[in-house]
């Protein structure tokens, strides 16, 4: 799961390849590198870690050359050391690589029997030597990949640059996505429209098994029996802008403070203020027919969609059905044609999602997405797109963009609940009057900033926390542990409040800290009862809920955070932001790489 970017260029290339890789840092950032054709021979440059060590290569050697390849790593196959880092170059090949070579073992062993040897523990460098062997026996670049395609399984986007032919890229892909961009005089290939904005607005997205020569004058596409075809060019609308920090230390803030601005943007879509409905985007969906929904994405997505599980079933009484994206694909999931399948995700190119969305689609259902990024792979695959507008998310911690489906999958609980007549038109009316209400409700939890700041320290030591919640609070612990857990490295865990006493409670003692979401409402009293039992065990509780709530059962707690009160299908929105801000000035008290945590990448687009 890499970034992918290359340019057949006429002036130099170098700094705009970098530009490209700052764009594709989402995807990994293990290490990087770039390759250009310089006087007839290979001239690379590589690092270990983020970009600015590449930078930094750089600036002391730079490069030259008007054609090049350059790549930003998420470690599959080989640690993330220099030697590992791409492009690698075998004899008159270098190739650069996003996604899995599964068979490579036998490859490469094929290989080592002829007397090959190898530089790194990769995968990708089996394709190379493969490439070489072809070319260094006569095959024309063009072919000698075409021979090597056929060989390979697994996901790959990959690009080839060749030693003897300047001027000429050749780009493939099998399951990770690449699109190919349009220039005068240049041309272009990235792994994604959002790699190549600032270079090209005219792109085209390579299809499954496509591959593709590029020269500074012309692009020529081929599928996957080797037969030339045409791919729609479209307009990518991709910005060119830079996101930039602003005066927020970090972008997780920044998307934090930004999340009353964006949801309101992402409401606009939703909902009719005037007409006191809520209503769904552009759909011709009947909501009426559906009877069963399948909720399938990963990570904070996931417990997204486990909220709207809630929601649906209790507003709407429509079952939901729900499963993170890697297990959904290959449990063999029954589904019944015509069926709703609701598939959620940031980026739109999560591996394991979009594997599900595509299963789902063969399986005959009407493929749903809620997608933040518009050009992606996710949006343009699926029949509705429910769009969320929390613009670009650079943190790799999810936070803004999980608001933002959470206001998508409220108004469409809501519609769902309404056309099978459980939503009366007065108590829709009145959600919606509340629905816009959520920035000015956001922004009141927002102003617990400090004093939430003021509890890291109460975290920031402890090795182990827990966070207990019910209802769609419970999914909400989760999105708080997996928060804590990416960004601070501690080990968190969220858990309906009721289970706790079914194995979690041993854990308890005065070094972990628990956090207990609980509003005030129907479950309130039973939440209570679960954190009094922590509290019989000496555990030290961080108390979130409302004034009610605080009033009832805040005596005696390490901290409590107040939020202010909510309509059901808004409260889970209003709760994120403590748990997010908590996690968030945590791991600034640790001092780690909050936009960067460790071992993780903002879009995983690897199985
Ligand atoms: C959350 O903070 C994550 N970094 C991660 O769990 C993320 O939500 C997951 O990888 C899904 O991504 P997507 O929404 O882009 O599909």
């Amino acid at each position: 799961m890499c970034g992918i970017v290359g340019i057949v260029g006429d002036r130099p290339v170098a700094d705009r390849l970098f530009d490209g890789l700052k764009r594709l840092e989402y995807r990994g950032y293990d290490s990087a590198g770039i390759c250009t054709l310089d006087e007839g021979d290979f001239d690379r440059r590589r690092a270990e870690g983020k970009l600015n060590n590449l930078a930094a290569v750089l600036a002391d050697k730079p490069l030259h050359g008007t054609t090049g390849i350059a790549h930003t790593r998420w470690a599959t196959h080989g640690a993330p050391v220099v030697k590992n880092a791409h492009p690698h170059i075998v004899g008159p090949v270098a190739i650069i690589h996003n996604g899995i070579i599964e068979n490579f073992k036998p490859l490469r062993a094929e290989l080592e029997a002829e007397g090959r040897t190898f530089e790194s523990d990769t995968d990708t460098e089996v394709v190379a030597h493969l490439v070489a062997r072809e070319i260094e026996g006569g095959a024309e670049p063009r072919d000698a990949v075409a021979a090597v395609l056929s060989r390979l399984h697994g996901a790959f986007g990959m690009a080839f640059l060749f030693r003897d032919h300047p001027g000429l890229i050749i780009g493939a892909r099998h399951g990770s996505p690449l699109t190919v961009g349009y220039g005068e005089g240049e041309n272009y290939l990235g792994s994604d429209a959002i790699a190549l904005a600032p270079l090209s607005q005219r792109i085209a997205y390579l299809d499954d098994g496509d591959w593709v020569v590029l020269t500074r004058d012309e692009i020529e596409i081929y599928d996957k029996d080797n037969q030339r075809v045409e791919r729609e060019i479209v307009l990518s609308g991709a910005s060119a802008a830079s996101v930039e920090k602003g005066n927020y230390r970090h972008y997780m803030q920044k998307e934090i403070f930004e999340q009353p601005i964006v949801v309101a943007q992402t409401l606009q879509s939703y909902v009719r203020p005037y007409e006191g409905k809520v209503a769904l985007p552009d759909s011709d969906l009947d909501l009426s027919s559906i009877r069963r929904v399948t909720i399938v994405a990963c990570g904070t997505s996931f417990y997204a969609g486990m909220v709207a599980k809630y929601w649906i079933e209790q507003f709407a009484r429509v079952p939901v059905d729900i499963d993170v994206a890697s297990e959904f694909r290959y449990r063999e999931p029954v589904l019944e044609k015509g069926g709703l399948a609701l598939f959620i995700s940031q980026s739109g190119e999560t591996a394991d999602t979009l594997a599900a969305l595509r299963h789902a689609q063969e399986e005959g259902q009407i493929i749903a997405a809620v997608i933040n990024v518009p050009t992606s792979t996710m949006a343009r695959e699926a029949d509705i797109v429910l769009p969320t507008h929390a613009g670009p998310e650079i943190g790799v911690a999810s936070t803004k963009a999980f608001t933002c489906q959470l206001a998508v999958l409220a108004a469409f609980s809501a519609n769902l609940a309404r056309a099978n007549g459980r939503m009366s038109e007065e108590e829709e009316a009145d959600l919606v009057d509340r629905l816009q209400k959520v920035p000015e409700i956001m922004n009141e939890a927002l102003d617990h900033d400090e004093d939430i700041a003021a509890m890291a320290h109460l975290v920031a030591p402890a090795r182990d926390v827990l966070y207990l919640g019910r209802g769609p609070d419970y999914p909400l612990a989760m999105e708080g542990a997996l928060k804590l857990k990416e960004i601070s490295y501690i080990h968190a865990e969220g858990y309906a409040a009721g289970e706790m006493k079914h194995g979690p409670i041993a854990l308890i003692d005065d070094a972990v800290p628990v956090i207990v979401l609980a509003p005030s409402g129907p479950l309130f009293e039973k939440t209570v009862s679960n954190m009094e039992e922590v509290r019989a065990r000496g555990g030290k509780i961080i108390f979130v809920s409302d004034a009610e709530g605080l009033e009832k059962a805040g005596e005696g707690c390490l901290a409590t955070i107040e939020m202010p009160k909510a309509h059901p299908l808004i409260q889970p929105i209003v709760y994120a932001i403590p748990v997010q801000l908590l996690a968030y000035h945590v791991a600034v008290a640790k001092g780690t790489d909050v936009d960067q945590p460790r071992n993780l990448a903002k879009s995983v687009t690897v199985e």
